[in-house]
Protein backbone atom coordinates (compact mmCIF):
# COMPACT_ATOMS: atom_id res chain seq x y z
CA UNK A 1 0.00 0.00 0.00
CA UNK A 2 1.61 3.37 -1.04
CA UNK A 3 -0.95 5.48 1.65
CA UNK A 4 -1.69 7.43 -1.44
CA UNK A 5 1.62 8.76 -2.69
CA UNK A 6 2.45 8.15 -6.61
CA UNK A 7 5.54 6.70 -5.59
CA UNK A 8 6.67 4.12 -2.43
CA UNK A 9 9.77 6.16 -2.74
CA UNK A 10 7.95 9.38 -2.03
CA UNK A 11 6.17 8.03 0.91
CA UNK A 12 8.96 6.61 2.89
CA UNK A 13 10.97 9.22 2.23
CA UNK A 14 7.99 11.68 3.87
CA UNK A 15 7.64 8.74 7.02
CA UNK A 16 11.12 9.69 8.31
CA UNK A 17 9.64 12.00 10.69
CA UNK A 18 7.58 9.15 11.93
CA UNK A 19 10.50 5.88 11.52
CA UNK A 20 13.34 8.74 13.03
CA UNK A 21 11.00 8.52 15.93
CA UNK A 22 10.62 5.00 16.38
CA UNK A 23 14.31 4.33 15.67
CA UNK A 24 15.05 6.58 18.70
CA UNK A 25 11.62 5.15 21.08
CA UNK A 26 12.66 4.66 24.50
CA UNK A 27 16.39 4.55 23.76
CA UNK A 28 17.34 8.10 25.28
CA UNK A 29 17.97 8.42 28.95
CA UNK A 30 17.74 11.75 30.34
CA UNK A 31 19.63 11.10 33.76
CA UNK A 32 22.79 9.99 32.51
CA UNK A 33 22.71 11.47 29.10
CA UNK A 34 23.09 7.77 27.38
CA UNK A 35 21.84 5.49 24.75
CA UNK A 36 19.62 2.76 26.18
CA UNK A 37 20.20 -0.31 23.59
CA UNK A 38 19.43 -3.34 25.24
CA UNK A 39 20.33 -5.30 22.01
CA UNK A 40 24.23 -4.79 21.88
CA UNK A 41 24.64 -7.92 24.68
CA UNK A 42 27.43 -6.03 26.15
CA UNK A 43 28.43 -4.85 29.71
CA UNK A 44 30.01 -1.75 30.13
CA UNK A 45 33.69 -3.30 30.62
CA UNK A 46 33.39 -4.91 27.66
CA UNK A 47 31.92 -1.61 25.77
CA UNK A 48 35.34 -0.47 26.80
CA UNK A 49 37.41 -2.59 25.54
CA UNK A 50 37.37 -2.32 21.95
CA UNK A 51 40.39 0.15 20.40
CA UNK A 52 38.65 0.10 17.26
CA UNK A 53 35.64 -0.21 14.95
CA UNK A 54 35.23 -1.39 11.69
CA UNK A 55 32.06 -1.26 10.15
CA UNK A 56 30.35 -2.97 6.82
CA UNK A 57 27.76 -2.93 4.38
CA UNK A 58 26.66 -2.67 1.04
CA UNK A 59 25.26 0.08 -1.48
CA UNK A 60 23.60 2.80 0.65
CA UNK A 61 24.12 0.88 3.67
CA UNK A 62 27.86 1.30 3.06
CA UNK A 63 27.43 5.18 3.00
CA UNK A 64 25.63 5.25 6.06
CA UNK A 65 28.29 3.41 8.02
CA UNK A 66 30.59 5.82 7.08
CA UNK A 67 28.72 8.66 8.56
CA UNK A 68 28.48 6.31 11.96
CA UNK A 69 32.38 6.24 11.91
CA UNK A 70 32.65 9.76 12.10
CA UNK A 71 30.58 9.93 14.60
CA UNK A 72 32.11 6.82 16.52
CA UNK A 73 34.98 8.56 16.17
CA UNK A 74 33.87 12.05 17.22
CA UNK A 75 31.69 11.63 19.88
CA UNK A 76 33.79 8.37 21.14
CA UNK A 77 37.15 8.96 20.17
CA UNK A 78 37.58 5.08 18.88
CA UNK A 79 39.42 5.40 15.55
CA UNK A 80 36.48 3.69 13.11
CA UNK A 81 36.09 3.36 9.42
CA UNK A 82 33.95 1.85 6.93
CA UNK A 83 34.23 -0.43 4.25
CA UNK A 84 32.59 -2.04 1.43
CA UNK A 85 31.14 -5.74 2.50
CA UNK A 86 32.24 -7.42 -0.40
CA UNK A 87 35.65 -6.02 -0.71
CA UNK A 88 36.15 -6.77 3.08
CA UNK A 89 35.25 -10.15 2.55
CA UNK A 90 37.75 -10.95 0.05
CA UNK A 91 40.88 -9.73 0.90
CA UNK A 92 40.92 -11.48 3.49
CA UNK A 93 40.93 -9.66 6.73
CA UNK A 94 42.80 -9.42 9.63
CA UNK A 95 40.69 -10.09 12.41
CA UNK A 96 41.71 -8.14 15.80
CA UNK A 97 40.20 -9.60 19.55
CA UNK A 98 39.91 -5.27 20.52
CA UNK A 99 37.66 -4.18 17.48
CA UNK A 100 34.35 -4.02 17.37
CA UNK A 101 32.51 -5.04 13.78
CA UNK A 102 29.30 -3.58 12.90
CA UNK A 103 27.28 -4.93 9.96
CA UNK A 104 24.58 -3.28 8.45
CA UNK A 105 21.88 -3.96 6.43
CA UNK A 106 18.17 -2.84 5.42
CA UNK A 107 17.06 -5.99 4.48
CA UNK A 108 19.14 -8.00 6.96
CA UNK A 109 19.88 -10.74 3.82
CA UNK A 110 22.53 -8.98 1.72
CA UNK A 111 24.60 -12.01 0.41
CA UNK A 112 28.31 -9.95 0.33
CA UNK A 113 26.89 -8.83 3.84
CA UNK A 114 25.90 -11.80 5.54
CA UNK A 115 29.06 -13.70 4.17
CA UNK A 116 31.18 -10.77 5.75
CA UNK A 117 29.38 -11.65 9.00
CA UNK A 118 30.74 -15.12 8.65
CA UNK A 119 34.08 -15.35 7.86
CA UNK A 120 34.33 -12.89 10.96
CA UNK A 121 32.50 -15.13 12.98
CA UNK A 122 35.00 -17.54 11.85
CA UNK A 123 37.64 -15.70 12.93
CA UNK A 124 36.43 -15.08 16.18
CA UNK A 125 35.19 -11.74 15.45
CA UNK A 126 32.77 -9.68 17.86
CA UNK A 127 29.72 -8.74 15.61
CA UNK A 128 26.74 -6.26 15.82
CA UNK A 129 24.13 -5.52 13.21
CA UNK A 130 22.39 -2.79 12.36
CA UNK A 131 19.60 -4.30 10.79
CA UNK A 132 15.70 -3.12 10.04
CA UNK A 133 14.13 -6.30 9.17
CA UNK A 134 13.77 -8.78 12.51
CA UNK A 135 14.78 -12.18 11.99
CA UNK A 136 16.68 -11.66 8.90
CA UNK A 137 19.67 -13.53 8.45
CA UNK A 138 22.21 -10.80 9.23
CA UNK A 139 20.42 -10.30 12.64
CA UNK A 140 20.49 -14.11 13.47
CA UNK A 141 24.43 -14.35 12.66
CA UNK A 142 25.59 -11.42 14.62
CA UNK A 143 26.12 -11.09 18.53
CA UNK A 144 23.73 -8.55 19.22
CA UNK A 145 22.92 -5.05 17.44
CA UNK A 146 20.41 -2.16 16.60
CA UNK A 147 17.18 -2.91 15.06
CA UNK A 148 15.96 0.35 13.16
CA UNK A 149 12.23 -0.51 13.55
CA UNK A 150 11.80 1.88 10.64
CA UNK A 151 9.22 -0.50 8.95
CA UNK A 152 9.12 -2.16 5.62
CA UNK A 153 11.38 -0.48 2.85
CA UNK A 154 9.62 -1.24 -1.04
CA UNK A 155 11.62 0.90 -2.75
CA UNK A 156 14.81 -0.26 -4.04
CA UNK A 157 16.61 3.08 -3.47
CA UNK A 158 17.10 3.25 0.16
CA UNK A 159 15.87 6.57 2.29
CA UNK A 160 14.01 5.72 5.18
CA UNK A 161 16.54 2.80 6.14
CA UNK A 162 19.59 5.02 5.77
CA UNK A 163 18.47 7.91 7.73
CA UNK A 164 17.56 5.67 10.89
CA UNK A 165 20.86 3.77 10.59
CA UNK A 166 22.91 6.85 10.95
CA UNK A 167 20.51 7.51 13.95
CA UNK A 168 20.95 4.20 14.64
CA UNK A 169 25.24 4.99 15.29
CA UNK A 170 24.31 7.98 17.02
CA UNK A 171 22.75 6.33 19.51
CA UNK A 172 25.84 3.94 19.30
CA UNK A 173 28.67 6.84 19.58
CA UNK A 174 26.92 8.25 22.49
CA UNK A 175 27.23 5.10 24.41
CA UNK A 176 30.66 4.21 23.64
CA UNK A 177 31.14 7.89 24.18
CA UNK A 178 29.57 7.72 27.65
CA UNK A 179 31.48 4.82 29.23
CA UNK A 180 34.62 6.52 28.25
CA UNK A 181 35.51 10.41 27.93
CA UNK A 182 32.19 12.06 26.58
CA UNK A 183 31.12 14.19 29.65
CA UNK A 184 27.52 14.57 30.67
CA UNK A 185 27.15 18.16 28.65
CA UNK A 186 27.79 16.65 25.77
CA UNK A 187 25.68 13.74 26.20
CA UNK A 188 22.95 15.52 26.73
CA UNK A 189 23.72 18.00 23.65
CA UNK A 190 23.49 15.21 21.55
CA UNK A 191 20.31 13.22 23.23
CA UNK A 192 18.47 17.03 22.74
CA UNK A 193 19.66 17.02 19.49
CA UNK A 194 18.34 13.25 18.52
CA UNK A 195 15.57 14.36 19.99
CA UNK A 196 14.98 17.30 17.73
CA UNK A 197 15.58 15.39 14.40
CA UNK A 198 11.93 14.61 13.64
CA UNK A 199 10.65 17.92 14.19
CA UNK A 200 13.52 19.01 11.93
CA UNK A 201 13.07 16.72 9.12
CA UNK A 202 9.52 17.68 9.06
CA UNK A 203 10.36 21.27 8.29
CA UNK A 204 12.46 19.94 5.57
CA UNK A 205 9.86 17.86 3.86
CA UNK A 206 8.25 21.30 3.56
CA UNK A 207 10.77 22.27 1.10
CA UNK A 208 9.80 20.03 -1.50
CA UNK A 209 8.36 22.11 -3.65
CA UNK A 210 10.85 24.25 -4.09
CA UNK A 211 13.71 21.61 -4.35
CA UNK A 212 11.30 20.14 -7.68
CA UNK A 213 11.89 22.71 -9.20
CA UNK A 214 15.32 22.78 -8.50
CA UNK A 215 15.37 19.29 -9.94
CA UNK A 216 13.59 20.06 -12.84
CA UNK A 217 16.75 22.92 -13.47
CA UNK A 218 19.27 20.51 -13.03
CA UNK A 219 18.42 17.33 -14.37
CA UNK A 220 18.82 17.70 -18.12
CA UNK A 221 22.49 18.10 -17.41
CA UNK A 222 24.75 15.07 -18.13
CA UNK A 223 26.12 14.65 -14.72
CA UNK A 224 26.81 16.22 -11.42
CA UNK A 225 29.30 16.81 -8.88
CA UNK A 226 28.69 16.40 -5.58
CA UNK A 227 31.43 17.58 -2.97
CA UNK A 228 31.61 17.43 0.89
CA UNK A 229 34.55 17.56 3.54
CA UNK A 230 34.68 15.62 6.55
CA UNK A 231 31.04 15.30 7.96
CA UNK A 232 29.84 16.44 4.57
CA UNK A 233 31.61 13.51 2.36
CA UNK A 234 29.39 10.79 3.40
CA UNK A 235 26.40 13.01 2.36
CA UNK A 236 27.72 13.83 -0.27
CA UNK A 237 28.28 10.16 -1.54
CA UNK A 238 25.00 9.09 -0.44
CA UNK A 239 23.64 12.54 -2.82
CA UNK A 240 25.39 11.36 -5.81
CA UNK A 241 24.21 7.44 -5.01
CA UNK A 242 20.87 8.77 -4.87
CA UNK A 243 20.62 10.50 -7.98
CA UNK A 244 22.36 7.54 -10.39
CA UNK A 245 20.60 5.34 -8.99
CA UNK A 246 17.02 6.20 -9.94
CA UNK A 247 17.61 8.82 -12.48
CA UNK A 248 20.43 7.02 -13.77
CA UNK A 249 22.78 10.82 -14.16
CA UNK A 250 26.10 10.45 -14.28
CA UNK A 251 27.06 11.74 -10.14
CA UNK A 252 30.50 11.41 -8.89
CA UNK A 253 31.33 12.09 -5.28
CA UNK A 254 34.21 13.69 -4.00
CA UNK A 255 36.04 15.16 -0.71
CA UNK A 256 35.91 18.65 -1.36
CA UNK A 257 39.30 19.41 -0.70
CA UNK A 258 40.52 16.72 -3.08
CA UNK A 259 38.65 18.48 -6.17
CA UNK A 260 42.05 20.49 -7.01
CA UNK A 261 43.84 17.25 -7.74
CA UNK A 262 42.12 15.98 -10.29
CA UNK A 263 38.24 16.55 -11.03
CA UNK A 264 38.33 20.43 -11.26
CA UNK A 265 39.62 19.50 -14.55
CA UNK A 266 35.98 18.10 -15.18
CA UNK A 267 34.27 21.46 -13.85
CA UNK A 268 32.79 23.53 -16.75
CA UNK A 269 29.08 24.85 -16.86
CA UNK A 270 27.51 21.15 -18.21
CA UNK A 271 28.54 19.40 -14.62
CA UNK A 272 26.98 21.36 -12.15
CA UNK A 273 28.11 20.23 -8.64
CA UNK A 274 25.92 19.75 -5.69
CA UNK A 275 27.91 20.98 -2.49
CA UNK A 276 27.29 20.10 1.43
CA UNK A 277 28.06 22.95 3.16
CA UNK A 278 27.65 23.11 7.10
CA UNK A 279 28.15 25.80 8.96
CA UNK A 280 30.75 24.40 11.18
CA UNK A 281 34.79 25.13 11.41
CA UNK A 282 35.12 24.04 7.85
CA UNK A 283 32.54 26.87 6.41
CA UNK A 284 35.16 29.11 5.34
CA UNK A 285 37.12 25.98 3.49
CA UNK A 286 33.95 24.95 2.08
CA UNK A 287 33.05 28.81 1.12
CA UNK A 288 36.87 28.72 -1.03
CA UNK A 289 35.90 25.60 -2.54
CA UNK A 290 33.04 27.16 -4.38
CA UNK A 291 35.09 30.14 -5.73
CA UNK A 292 37.18 27.77 -7.29
CA UNK A 293 34.23 25.81 -8.92
CA UNK A 294 33.00 29.49 -9.70
CA UNK A 295 36.20 30.76 -11.28
CA UNK A 296 35.54 27.34 -13.69
CA UNK A 297 31.91 28.89 -14.75
CA UNK A 298 30.83 25.53 -13.01
CA UNK A 299 27.14 26.29 -12.16
CA UNK A 300 26.36 25.33 -8.13
CA UNK A 301 23.68 24.14 -6.00
CA UNK A 302 24.77 24.50 -1.89
CA UNK A 303 22.88 22.67 0.60
CA UNK A 304 24.04 24.21 3.79
CA UNK A 305 22.57 26.26 6.64
CA UNK A 306 22.23 29.50 5.03
CA UNK A 307 22.52 31.03 1.57
CA UNK A 308 25.71 32.23 0.00
CA UNK A 309 26.40 34.23 -3.21
CA UNK A 310 29.00 31.67 -4.10
CA UNK A 311 26.17 29.68 -5.16
CA UNK A 312 23.67 29.57 -8.02
CA UNK A 313 20.75 27.83 -5.91
CA UNK A 314 20.68 27.12 -2.09
CA UNK A 315 18.33 24.58 0.19
CA UNK A 316 18.78 25.76 3.40
CA UNK A 317 17.89 23.25 6.31
CA UNK A 318 17.34 23.77 9.89
CA UNK A 319 20.98 23.33 12.05
CA UNK A 320 21.23 20.92 14.69
CA UNK A 321 24.42 19.49 16.61
CA UNK A 322 27.45 19.67 14.15
CA UNK A 323 27.70 16.02 14.65
CA UNK A 324 23.87 15.23 13.69
CA UNK A 325 23.36 17.91 10.82
CA UNK A 326 24.73 15.11 7.97
CA UNK A 327 21.55 13.13 8.90
CA UNK A 328 19.21 16.15 8.36
CA UNK A 329 21.67 17.35 4.87
CA UNK A 330 20.79 14.06 3.39
CA UNK A 331 16.98 14.58 3.63
CA UNK A 332 16.72 17.11 1.00
CA UNK A 333 19.55 15.20 -1.89
CA UNK A 334 16.91 12.12 -1.52
CA UNK A 335 13.85 14.64 -2.57
CA UNK A 336 16.51 16.15 -4.99
CA UNK A 337 17.11 12.37 -6.37
CA UNK A 338 13.27 11.76 -6.17
CA UNK A 339 12.33 14.49 -8.61
CA UNK A 340 15.37 14.57 -10.93
CA UNK A 341 13.94 10.84 -11.28
CA UNK A 342 10.23 11.96 -11.81
CA UNK A 343 10.98 14.78 -14.25
CA UNK A 344 13.35 12.20 -16.46
CA UNK A 345 9.68 9.53 -16.19
CA UNK A 346 11.97 7.18 -14.97
CA UNK A 347 10.90 4.22 -13.13
CA UNK A 348 11.66 5.25 -9.66
CA UNK A 349 11.01 2.58 -7.64
CA UNK A 350 12.11 -0.13 -9.95
CA UNK A 351 15.25 1.44 -11.70
CA UNK A 352 17.00 -0.61 -14.21
CA UNK A 353 19.68 -3.32 -13.48
CA UNK A 354 18.97 -3.08 -9.46
CA UNK A 355 17.53 -5.34 -7.04
CA UNK A 356 16.49 -4.39 -3.76
CA UNK A 357 18.23 -7.09 -2.39
CA UNK A 358 21.25 -8.49 -3.98
CA UNK A 359 20.77 -12.34 -2.15
CA UNK A 360 23.49 -13.98 -4.28
CA UNK A 361 27.20 -13.55 -4.85
C1 LIG B 1 21.53 -2.78 -3.07
C2 LIG B 1 20.28 -1.92 -3.07
O1 LIG B 1 21.53 -3.73 -4.01
O2 LIG B 1 21.72 -3.27 -1.74
C3 LIG B 1 20.66 -0.70 -2.23
O3 LIG B 1 19.93 -1.53 -4.39
C4 LIG B 1 21.04 -1.13 -0.83
O4 LIG B 1 19.58 0.22 -2.17
C5 LIG B 1 22.09 -2.26 -0.85
O5 LIG B 1 21.57 -0.03 -0.13
C6 LIG B 1 22.27 -2.91 0.52
O6 LIG B 1 21.07 -3.52 0.94
P1 LIG B 1 20.83 -3.92 2.44
O7 LIG B 1 19.48 -4.58 2.47
O8 LIG B 1 21.91 -4.88 2.83
O9 LIG B 1 20.87 -2.67 3.24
Amino acid sequence: DNGGYEHYLLKEISEQPDTVARTLRGRIDDRFHIAHLGGLNMDARETRSFRRVKIIGCGSAYYSGQMGAQLIEELARIPADAEPASEFRYRSPVVEPDTLYVAISQSGETYDTLAAVQELKRKGGRVLGIVNTVGSAIARETDGGIYLHAGPEVSVASTKAFTSTAVAFALLALHLGRVRDLSPADGRRICEGLRRLPEQIKEILTLEDRIKELAKKYADSPGMMFVGRVRGYPVAREGAQKLKEISYVHAEAYPASELKHGPLALISPELPTVAIVPDDELLDKNLTTLGEIRARHGRILMVGHRTSEAADDCIVVPKNEVELDPILLTIPLQLFAYHAAVALERDVDRPRNLAKSVTVE
